[in-house]
């Protein structure tokens, strides 16, 4: 039988896989209105709470202003503006690299980045459960995958020593879009000095927000300058929209002409490049300190608080927690249940995690209260009891 859409959507809705987007009201602060109700966000990757601050909102009304809404073109064909280039100053300048360059997305960068670098005939280790767009990147490049153990640096190893031919790239996660945990940079930079590969870190969910002044999860391991490519997002932690790479001036001129998602699409806009440049500003002052100091207090709270109720929550100290159920019907039961509560947090499942590991994927940001948390811990506790979850 032929497969109509209708037959496919059916399909993804027996499986219990079937999406739909919620419409929220408001900005992505600490509440919204969802189905016409106050909830509680902890969902959201503005973790900081820089994507409603006052100084980007002034930065980008007034680089519109000056400079009106569109790039016009690709760089390539209408000219970088004056403010893409004060921000890939800013950003290396952030980060500690010799140049940067801006992608327009994080899907973008890594679809982008990673068939500049490798192609039939090399090799690209990847952690198992790395973002989807650093494998699609992957298979665009028509180099070899060679997917290893989450985390599991001496598997990689074995790995590397067997596979380890032509040019070799390894790919990670900084911080895990969906686990919270932080990827073993020292003992990838030792692998790759040993096999003379490359090594990429894709830090979306650490840029703003780990180590000294939020430079990220190289800079908290202390391998800051022995990441070959530093690729961040300014869509999450920096309240703003794009992407970035960290890299060095050799390597900038190599993407500028072989990444397709570079040369082939418009760049970001100026009110988008004046509120990344405002957001990379703002985190190095000692109110970007606080505004971390705060998420940080949170995301303890908020982890031991849930652990103690006996969820089960994978080994992390950042702020992404999951409570990992398994059951598919299960999640999604729990996240409706939640929302009528006054709770809006996102059930994910297969294809974004692993068969079998359905959760519910929770977001902290500095903008929640004490009481905030201590309510929510309340409601997802009762609800998971009732459930059998815990
Ligand atoms: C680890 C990781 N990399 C890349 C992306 C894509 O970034 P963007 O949303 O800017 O396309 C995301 C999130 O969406 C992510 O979690």
């Amino acid at each position: 039988m032929q497969r109509t859409v209708q037959n496919e959507l059916e399909d993804i809705r027996n499986r219990g896989l079937l999406r739909s987007t919620r419409l929220v009201s408001g900005s992505q602060a600490a509440r919204v209105t969802c189905n016409n109700r106050d909830v509680l966000l902890l969902c959201s990757n503005n973790y900081l709470g820089l994507a409603d601050h006052p100084v980007l909102a002034a930065a980008s009304i007034a680089a519109i202003q000056q400079y009106g809404t569109s790039s016009g073109a690709s760089r390539l064909v209408s000219g970088t503006m004056e403010l893409h280039e004060r921000l890939e100053h800013a950003v290396a300048s952030f980060k500690k690299s010799e140049a940067a360059l801006l992608f327009n997305s994080g899907y973008a960068a890594n679809t982008g980045i990673i068939p500049a670098l490798v192609g039939r005939g090399d090799v690209v280790f990847s952690d198992r459960i790395n973002h989807a767009s650093i494998v699609d990147g992957i298979l665009l490049s028509g180099a070899r995958l060679v997917r290893y153990p989450h985390n599991d640096y001496r598997q990689l190893a074995l790995l590397m020593e067997k596979h380890a031919k032509g040019r070799s790239l390894i790919v990670s996660d900084g911080v895990f879009s969906m686990d919270g945990d932080i990827a073993p940079l020292a003992e990838l930079v030792d692998l790759k000095r040993k096999h003379a590969a490359l090594l990429m870190i894709d830090d979306a969910h650490g840029c703003g927000v780990l180590g000294a002044q939020g430079r990220g999860s190289a800079e908290l391991l202390g391998v800051g300058s022995d990441v070959d490519i530093q690729m961040g997002t300014f869509g999450k932690a920096l309240g703003s929209f794009g992407a970035y790479v960290a890299v060095s001036a050799e390597l900038r001129e190599l993407l500028i002409n072989r990444a397709r998602s570079f040369i082939f699409s418009t760049s970001l806009p100026p009110s988008v490049l004046a509120a990344s440049h405002a957001a990379i500003e703002l985190v190095q002052t000692a109110e970007g300190d606080r505004l971390r100091e705060q998420l940080s207090a949170n995301t303890r709270f908020f982890r031991s608080s849930l652990a103690e109720a006996g969820f089960n929550i994978p080994p992390g100290s950042t702020q992404i927690v999951p409570i990992v159920i398994g059951s598919t019907i299960t999640t999604m039961q729990f996240s409706e249940a939640l929302l009528s509560e006054g709770l809006f947090v996102q059930g994910i499942r297969p294809p974004t995690v692993p068969v079998g590991t359905s959760r519910l994927r929770f977001t902290l940001m500095s903008s929640h209260t004490h009481n905030d948390l201590v309510g929510a811990v309340e409601r997802i506790s009762r609800i998971g009891h009732t459930l059998g979850v815990v």
